[in-house]
């Protein structure tokens, strides 16, 4: 056995999100747990990858990105956001959201440089920063409001500041910037070189009418952002791993230079079907109604028992306080419910560096109708 280096990440394990996969797997629980749709995507998405691999494009796409797939994502922001990125300059084809992600940060990220990072946050901002020598500055937003206070954010900057990390909306508090959150955030970002990362993964599942507000829609910020944004949230294809990175010229350069040695390129048949799939907007403007039945519906089927229901504004989670349920803290009642109620969820604590618990679970609801009603089922026994 030879002695194995020091870790590069000493603290980090398993995702808790592949640990509650694994359980309910073993307890035969119902998954509401990690972040993946249970029904299948439009066929006609389908039917696009198989003409595309029988047509014969099966060998390395541009590094980039194909220039069909980045001209519909630009026509889609500008449709959007009247925003508008320069396809082949500014779009950059990835290997999902987290790869975007690592890449940002692995980009410009050096030793000592701080990132400012809102608690709850998804589990791979922490960990790539800190690979590659940066420091977290955390800012924790509470349940249930999880408001910002943009002074304490404000005194989080200092010379060392690098970048800010946003998610928006954001998983797994469902909770959406608004427009006071922007202009704060321009206060702050004013007259530095500070760049932000913007995690805009959920950006199509927003409810009860409100409004995405997009980090590009600001030229004070769109001039020092990187947006992410993700297929496998898009068209119900977690698995396929595709995703894109849109930032002015400067930082996509940037961008590129690591990328190339990242994964070079993504999936050349799936870049296409995408493409194709995309000169219909309706399959994205639908999104947020068709994620809104299935949160009304859980809501609905939840309101009446003993479980708090906090704001869902958008994202596909549903964040549940329990503490009229149970004193248990969250990972022990997130365990408890796996194995004796079958459903598992994901304890909310897990989202921080030092909450220890706030009573709190989150659901995925990104699941087929049954799914949700054997769910709710169990869950009313409580
Ligand atoms: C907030 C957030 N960012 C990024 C990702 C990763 O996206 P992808 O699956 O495209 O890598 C996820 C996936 O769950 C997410 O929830």
């Amino acid at each position: 056995m030879i002695k194995l280096p020091l870790s590069k990440l000493c603290n980090v394990g398993t995702t808790i999100f592949s640990q509650m996969t694994q359980l309910a797997n073993e307890n035969e629980a119902i998954n509401l747990s990690q972040g993946f749709p249970d029904f299948m995507p439009d066929p006609e998405l389908l039917n696009y990858v198989d003409r595309f691999i029988k047509e014969g494009f099966n060998q390395y796409a541009p590094m980039g990105g194909m220039m069909r797939l980045k001209e519909e994502i630009a026509k889609k922001i500008e449709n959007s956001h009247k925003s508008v990125y320069h396809p082949d300059t500014e779009i950059t084809i990835t290997a999902g959201g987290t790869q975007a992600i690592f890449t940002t940060i692995a980009t410009f990220i050096k030793k000592d440089d701080e990132v400012i990072i809102f608690e709850p946050a998804y589990d791979c901002y922490e960990p790539t920063v800190e690979l590659f020598g940066g420091v977290v500055k955390r800012f924790e937003m509470n349940a249930p409001d999880f408001e910002i206070d943009w002074n304490m954010v404000k005194n989080l900057v200092s010379d060392k500041t690098k970048m800010i990390i946003l998610n928006n909306p954001n998983n797994p508090s469902g909770k959406i910037l608004k427009e006071n959150d922007i202009q704060e955030l321009i206060k702050i970002v004013e007259g530095t070189s500070i760049l932000i990362l913007s995690d805009e993964v959920y950006e199509n599942i927003v409810f009860d009418g409100k409004q995405h507000l997009s980090i590009c829609k600001y030229p004070e910020l769109k001039k020092r952002s990187l947006l992410v944004a993700s297929f496998g949230k898009l068209f119900h294809i977690t698995g396929w791993k595709v995703g894109y990175c849109a930032a002015p010229k400067a930082l996509t350069d940037e961008f590129r230079k690591i990328h190339q040695f990242n994964v070079f390129s993504v999936n050349t048949p799936i870049q296409l079907a995408l493409a194709e799939y995309m000169k219909n907007p309706d399959h994205y403007d639908q999104l947020n109604q068709f994620f809104q039945e299935k949160r009304d519906f859980l809501r609905k089927g939840l309101a009446t028992t003993s479980f708090e229901l906090l704001d869902c504004e958008g994202t596909y989670f549903q964040a549940l306080k329990y503490d009229k349920v149970s004193d248990k803290n969250d990972f022990d009642f997130a365990r408890e419910l796996t194995i004796n109620y079958k459903v598992a969820s994901v304890p909310f604590s897990s989202f921080y560096k030092n909450k220890l618990n706030d009573n709190v679970i989150r659901l995925c609801f990104a699941k087929k109708q049954e799914t949700l009603e054997r769910a709710i089922e169990n869950l009313a026994k409580l």
